[in-house]
């Protein structure tokens, strides 16, 4: 059992400190917002993610999960830290790192001798030597750790990863940190610090390059008349391909992609090489929302400004309730800037949205396309699959439906009137 400090008690931090505790080591999570740190001692969890909030109180009871107000507090007394703060987008494209540089400061002066610092924040390249020259401490190792965990499976993915990357020119200080994961099953790969930060964004980048190769074929589908559904099904069957992250919608967002996928492009520039393939998945991206928007005011007809939507769904994708870049947003976004009138139903989002203040968000799905002109799907939350399209039908003022993640049966929708446009088909 060994002792783990986390910094940064967001998506990431809160998700490894309670895997860590779950998995029997001592864990003391910290965090600079001290409001968020007296909600989760009193075992609140201020975010949606499936099975964390069992592993927050299992933590809490065994006392395996503590929670301190502050990185040093934390780390005085462990042997391992994470660093789980953000690296947001700077200004110039590249990852911002003044949050990862401000917690190492914090924490440089009590680190115990022998202990070992890791980033699991994603960091670009050279940033393993950057934490280590902000530390100044020769005694300390500093590893790469890599994570890889989806919102809205968090807890899953980190118990049940594809594999662990340790990144580290300080052979014992790996061999350390794998022993952290020894009742995890899942391949651990030890490689050098460059490399493993490489590994992390080249996956985010093939996975956004994905889908807008998919959605790109969408809108191939739609010019020739083909169902992207069969056609990502046939392509999905072939094991060289796979059926994850094959799936058209209205776009990509999140937390974590566009940044990171901006990230590796200037990355790529500073060390001397054109990806201009990235700006590419980016553009394509881009359109998507374009294209998205440009179907709902299609249904609305020649003069959309005044006219009424409703909408169904606001978080990036189902199953967390992260708006951060969410293609929701982007593509209602441009749809307020049109002088659409928007209602929104989500059902982890209660509050407005302050980047949106034009937006009303409702409480019911049923709400929010009352007197709508267009029902507009643009996150796959599975209730959306199983309301009552007659309620639908009866509040509604118009009948035109476009589903940005073809989740609604169309057959349904068009025995009641109701003109359907999915994505690709
Ligand atoms: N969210 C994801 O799905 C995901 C997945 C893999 C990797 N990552 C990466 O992990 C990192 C964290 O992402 P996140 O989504 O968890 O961020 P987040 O914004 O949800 O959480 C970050 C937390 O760090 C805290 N914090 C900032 N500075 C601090 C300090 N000096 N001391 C203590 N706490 C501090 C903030 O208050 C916040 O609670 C990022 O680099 C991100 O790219 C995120």
């Amino acid at each position: 059992m060994a002792t783990i400090a986390v910094i940064g008690t967001g998506y990431v931090g809160l998700t490894t400190g309670a895997c860590f505790a779950h998995l029997g080591h001592k864990v003391i999570c910290a965090d600079i917002d001290e409001d968020k740190v007296a909600r989760l001692s009193r075992g609140e969890i201020p975010i949606v993610e499936q099975g964390l909030e069992r592993l927050v109180h299992e933590g809490i009871k065994s006392g395996n999960l503590r929670f301190v107000v502050g990185a040093a507090e934390a780390s005085k007394d462990c042997e391992f830290h994470y660093l789980c703060v953000p690296t947001p987008q700077g200004e110039d494209g590249a990852a911002d790192l003044s949050y990862l540089q401000a917690a190492a400061a914090q924490i440089a002066d009590v680190l115990p001798h022998g202990s070992v610092v890791v980033n699991k924040s994603t960091v670009p390249v050279g940033s393993t030597e950057v934490v280590g020259r902000v530390l100044g401490r020769r005694d300390v190792s500093v590893v790469s750790n890599p994570e890889f965990l989806r919102e809205g499976t968090a807890v899953d993915d980190f118990l049940n990863p594809d594999r662990v990357v340790i990144g580290s020119s300080d052979q014992e200080a790996a061999i350390r940190v794998a022993g952290l994961y020894s009742k995890v099953r899942a391949p651990i790969m030890v490689t050098d610090p460059i490399s493993a930060e490489t590994i992390k964004y080249a996956a985010n980048a093939f996975l956004a390059s994905k889908l807008s190769f998919i959605n790109a074929v969408a809108n191939l589908c739609e010019a020739v008349g083909a169902d992207v559904n069969d056609v990502v099904l046939g392509m999905g069957y072939d094991h060289r391909i796979g059926k994850e992250f094959l799936h058209p919608g209205p776009g990509w967002g999140g937390s974590c992609f566009p940044k990171d996928t901006i990230a590796l492009a200037k990355i790529a520039e500073d060390a001397g090489y054109d990806f201009s393939f990235l700006r590419e998945v980016l553009r394509v991206n881009d359109e998507q929302f374009d294209r998205t928007a440009q179907k709902v005011l299609d249904a609305l007809g020649p003069a959309p400004a005044g006219k009424r939507i409703g909408v169904w769904g606001l978080t990036f994708k189902a199953g967390t309730d992260d708006l951060r870049m969410s293609p929701s947003l982007e593509v209602i976004g441009r749809l307020v800037k049109a002088g659409v009138l928007v209602h929104a139903y989500d059902p982890a989002v209660k509050e407005p949205i302050g980047s949106i203040p034009e937006l009303e968000v409702v409480d019911s799905p049923y709400v929010a396309v009352r007197g709508a002109e267009v029902l507009v799907v643009l996150t796959e939350w599975d209730d959306f699959r199983w309301l009552d399209l007659d309620e639908v039908a009866e509040q509604m003022e118009g009948r035109h439906v476009v589903d940005a993640r073809n989740i609604l049966d169309s057959h349904a929708l068009k025995r009641r009137g109701f003109t359907y446009r999915g994505i690709g088909r």
